[in-house]
């Protein structure tokens, strides 16, 4: 009996090390497999300072620099914004990471108001189009924005941003200093606490430059995982075409309901279940 118990314990154990040593592999074949076309939305308002800003630009690059770039991997475009939203350079206006890093050495600090509502509209509205070298019928590539700010918008943001999730788009919101944690809450992509991050100063937003691209793959955690459709459903047929991310939403929809009747099992910290 006992024995019975322990093998059947140990064959649990042998199973779980399986799934997670999997888990590993599709996390890092995810991380270098899914690409991009990302552009960044950065605040050039007064109150960021012409200092505060030289950090930003080394910040892009050095986000940039952890990238497969390419015309067919990701492809990296800049608006920046004040009074209003300005093309600094185009999705793959640069094809190799020294090109891109040296082009954001030089994205121009313009002073001005902060009007984040018109800024996530534009890039919504043109940075992901064809024109603008965006790759939008290309189910594989994956549209994020990565929003930084400073300060209070001037303008409202929820109509805009809730426009670009509805096109699909993932919007990340870094928030520095002042920055309203109620306004980073409606530019970002659900799930709110993954795409939010909040930095008290600009030497602090290096620090968060991991776990914004640990988050980034992290949607495509468990690719070949297959779930109960009847649990969830879709929020709008466009969100559908970004891998994991509904995965995300599942997750914790049966974390939730799940784990009473022990149909599920739950693994470490991470907000993932497995059926049984
Ligand atoms: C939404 O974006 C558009 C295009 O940039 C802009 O004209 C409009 O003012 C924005 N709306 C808000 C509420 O900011």
């Amino acid at each position: 009996m006992v024995l019975r118990a322990m093998s059947r314990f140990s064959f649990i154990i042998i199973i779980l090390s399986l799934w997670a040593g999997d888990r590993a592999n599709a996390e890092r074949a995810g991380c270098k497999n899914v690409h991009y076309d990302l552009v960044f939305l950065l605040d050039t308002s007064y109150s960021v300072g012409k200092e505060n800003f030289e950090k930003v630009r080394q910040w892009v690059a050095n986000l940039v620099g952890t990238f497969d770039i390419g015309p067919d991997k990701t492809r990296v475009g800049v608006v920046s914004y004040s009074d209003k939203p300005y093309t600094e350079f185009n999705l793959g206006a640069y094809q190799n990471i020294e090109d891109i890093k040296q082009a954001a050495a030089s994205i121009r600090y313009r002073r001005g108001n902060t009007v984040t509502g018109e800024a996530i509209g534009y890039v919504t509205l043109n940075s992901f189009s064809q024109q603008a070298g965006g790759r939008p019928n290309d189910p594989n590539i994956q549209k994020v924005a990565i929003l930084l700010t400073d300060g209070r918008s001037q303008d409202e943001v929820l109509p805009n941003a809730t426009l670009a999730h509805s096109a699909g788009i993932r919007l990340f919101a870094v928030g520095v200093g002042d920055a309203l944690k109620e306004e980073l809450e409606e530019i970002a992509s659900e799930p709110k606490s993954a795409h939010m991050f909040h930095v008290t100063d600009f030497n602090a937003i290096d620090k968060i430059r991991g776990i914004l691209r640990q988050r980034l793959c992290q949607n495509v955690l468990c690719p070949n995982l297959k779930l109960a459709g009847s649990q969830y459903k879709l929020q709008n047929k466009v969100s559908a075409n970004i891998p994991g991310f509904d995965l995300m939403e599942q997750f914790r929809v049966k974390s939730i309901i799940g784990t009473k009747d022990g149909g599920f099992v739950r693994l470490g910290t991470m907000p993932v279940v497995q059926m049984t």
